[in-house]
């Protein structure tokens, strides 16, 4: 199949390259001219394990190209994927989609008949209604709009591209239908569930898949602040739920509170439609509160861990993006701690494996370490704030040796609490008894 792809973010550089590697012939654009000389010179936007690899075999193939010019892109195409972003429109939560529909006016000037137009941007339901309304007043009538959402998760985008739990498909004509079969039929070879909806279905699937991906999250934050109050172990309680399989043992790790480009803004979407639509979503609008609140806690944590004052005090911080095995800092934990710890006047050092460079652009007054020993090295306390596989391991009895201060605060209980305290430090983990603040 000949597909284009409009906007190379996560989404769009993802799917495009994995349908390429599938065997189609794809054709990626963003209007961003510097990120396409970069991609054509292999040098990726973002940090994402796997990706600079298949990027690059498939454009040597000639399956994969990228370029600003996105009629040249969309004329000969037979299904055009917008994964363009769609931001939480200041002030009212609701998704942006300004440039979905200028993607939108864009291709109308140059689609064939007969073109699918796929969704994989994620968006409120009703957009795929709209986009057939903009494309009807260009005076295009034989064009079929369809949703096909994504589930990958950054860190694991292209394991999770080609061996999803699902591929759900919001298409209602036979026609985008089978088009979108064949695009996706080397996953149906391996068995993968395509789950054939309503657009506006597949467009609310999304929101709720990720809402309660949120809910989950939050509901083990808030039982990790009730093991803390009567001495209980927030690890084994997931365990000891997650192990039936009606509640399943992922997303239950007790933590910061979740970040991202998806979860936070996904939650106020859904908000926002469920707003309009005069329906209330009471279990999602606490979910982002208790999350909220939950990263601003995350301060009093390590003060508390400090006797009540950091003033003066040098803190090491271990992982500044808002998970592991990628460099994205939005909406990440680290920024409301590390902020807040530097407002109260301590000093930070603070050292995460990939995302320095982002991490730059957020922080003002933070020093960055070459390694997670020389973010320790004199401080005060080292805290966990990410949980890259690198720290998994460290040589704590070393790293009490470095630390002044000998104060261990692991917000993704990384560490077993004795093995730590047998090292020497003091360690407070999430959920697991230890009471640091009321
Ligand atoms: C999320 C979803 O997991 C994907 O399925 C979805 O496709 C994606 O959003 C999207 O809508 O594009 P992502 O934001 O990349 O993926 O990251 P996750 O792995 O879901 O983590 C989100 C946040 O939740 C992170 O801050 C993570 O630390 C936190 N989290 C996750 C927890 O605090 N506890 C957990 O048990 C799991």
């Amino acid at each position: 199949m000949r597909i284009a792809m409009i906007g190379t973010g996560y989404v769009g550089l993802v799917s495009g390259a994995c349908f390429a590697d599938f065997g189609h012939q794809v054709t990626c654009v963003d209007k961003d001219s510097a990120k396409i000389e970069g991609l054509n010179a292999g040098v990726m936007p973002i940090w994402e394990p796997g990706l600079e690899a298949l990027v690059r075999s498939n454009a040597e193939r000639g399956r994969l190209s990228f370029t600003t010019d996105l009629p040249e892109a969309v004329k000969s195409a037979e299904a055009v994927f917008i994964a363009v972003g769609t931001p939480t429109r200041r002030g009212d939560g609701h998704a942006d989609l300004t440039f979905v529909f200028d993607a939108v006016r864009e291709l109308a000037m140059v689609i064939r008949p007969g073109t699918v137009v796929v969704t994989k941007s994620t968006v409120p339901v009703g957009t795929g209604d709209q986009i057939e309304t903009i494309l009807r007043e260009e005076g295009i009538t034989d064009i079929s709009v369809a949703s096909n959402p994504e589930f990958l998760r950054e860190g694991a985008a292209i394991a999770d591209f080609k061996h999803p739990d699902r591929i759900v498909v919001g298409a209602e004509d036979a026609h985008s239908q089978d088009v979108l079969r064949e695009i996706y039929r080397p996953l149906f070879l391996n068995r993968a569930p395509i789950l054939i909806t309503g657009r506006r279905t597949a467009e609310l699937t999304k929101y709720a898949a990720n809402a309660f991906l949120a809910v989950k999250i939050s509901f083990i934050n808030e039982i990790a602040d009730l093991c803390e109050a009567v001495d209980a172990d927030v690890q084994d309680v997931a365990r000891g739920i997650g192990l039936d399989n009606r509640i399943g043992a992922k997303f239950l790790h007790a933590g910061p509170g979740y970040g991202g480009s998806c979860f936070p803004k996904d939650t106020l979407a859904l908000l926002k439609t469920a707003d309009l639509a005069g329906v209330d979503q009471r279990i999602v609008r606490t979910t982002v509160e208790v999350n909220d609140r939950r990263k601003e806690q995350m301060v009093e944590r390590v003060v508390g861990a400090l006797g009540g004052d950091v003033a003066g005090k040098r803190i090491g911080v271990l992982g500044l993006a808002f998970k592991p095995n990628t460099d994205d800092m939005r909406e990440a934990p680290s920024i409301p701690l590390v902020n807040g710890l530097v407002e109260r006047g301590a000093t930070l050092s603070a050292f995460d494996p990939v995302a320095r460079e982002q991490a730059e652009k957020v922080f003002t007054g933070v020093e960055f370490a070459n390694d997670a020993y020389a973010a320790a090295e004199r401080s005060d306390a080292l805290v966990i704030v990410t949980e890259w596989d690198e720290f998994r391991a460290l040589d704590l009895e070393r790293i009490a040796e470095l630390l002044k201060g000998k104060v261990l605060v692991d917000l993704r209980n990384v560490y077993d609490p004795d093995e730590a305290e047998s090292a020497g430090l003091t360690y407070y983990g999430v959920g697991r008894g230890r009471i640091l603040h009321r």
